[in-house]
């Protein structure tokens, strides 16, 4: 039985190499919707407080730690959501290889492990390639939240991003329950950097 396989909510991936491995989001939620993806959930607070406010839109939650997964699964499930699918992968091959080109609304990326040893920098999800990625699969308008306490990874992001033709910053209302490790930031007085960026491809 693959990992996970008694959680209903959780989506059993294909392997890479097997062909074409895109998903079609329909298939997966049954309906149309406009599609939002969270990377690195980890107890799923932000996710499952979005997924109860907004059911109009499907919610796809990318989680490394299974045990993180479970978690946030037994939540969903106790509340009753439907609009919300898991995947226990490194988001960075799930973006690649599994979703659609300009088929999300919205990246969310609360607090993404900083890797703060420069030998383990390469470890770090946000770089140019990730960056790319967003890029083909948002949708024209589509938003990329980003949030970290870690100011040296924030200055990376903001460097990325500046290369970018596409994803421009906007104002907007920061929304949305605070992550576990927000909570704990806040608590000591951290600072918290934020960006939110819109998708407004150069024809
Ligand atoms: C520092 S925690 C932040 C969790 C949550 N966003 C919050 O703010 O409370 C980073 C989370 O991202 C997950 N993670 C790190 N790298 C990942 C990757 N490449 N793919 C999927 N999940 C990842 C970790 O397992 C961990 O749960």
């Amino acid at each position: 039985m693959p990992i996970g396989a008694d959680l209903e909510l959780l989506l059993q991936l294909a392997d890479v190499g097997d062909g074409d491995t895109t998903l079609d989001w329909t298939e997966v939620f049954g309906d149309e919707k406009p599609v939002e993806i969270e990377i690195g959930i980890g107890k799923g607070r932000f996710l499952i407080d979005a997924a109860v406010r907004r059911d109009d839109i499907h919610f796809v939650g990318i989680e490394w730690a299974m045990k993180y997964v479970r978690m946030a699964h037994a939540r969903c499930m106790r509340r009753g959501l439907s609009n919300v699918r898991f995947v226990r992968a490194d988001a960075r091959e799930f973006v690649e290889f599994f979703v659609p080109e300009k088929s999300v609304n919205a990246y969310h990326i609360y607090f993404p492990d900083p890797w703060p040893k420069k030998r383990h920098h390469k470890r770090r999800l946000f770089n140019q390639e990730f960056l790319s990625e967003v890029e083909r699969t948002l949708v024209p308008g589509g938003r990329l939240w980003l949030a970290t306490d870690f100011g040296e990874y924030f200055d990376v992001m903001v460097e990325v991003l500046a290369q970018s033709h596409s994803m421009r910053e906007v104002e907007a209302e920061w929304m949305g329950a605070k992550t576990n490790y927000e909570e704990k930031y806040l608590a000591v007085g951290k600072p918290i950097y934020r960006r939110v960026l819109e998708f407004a491809p150069v024809e």
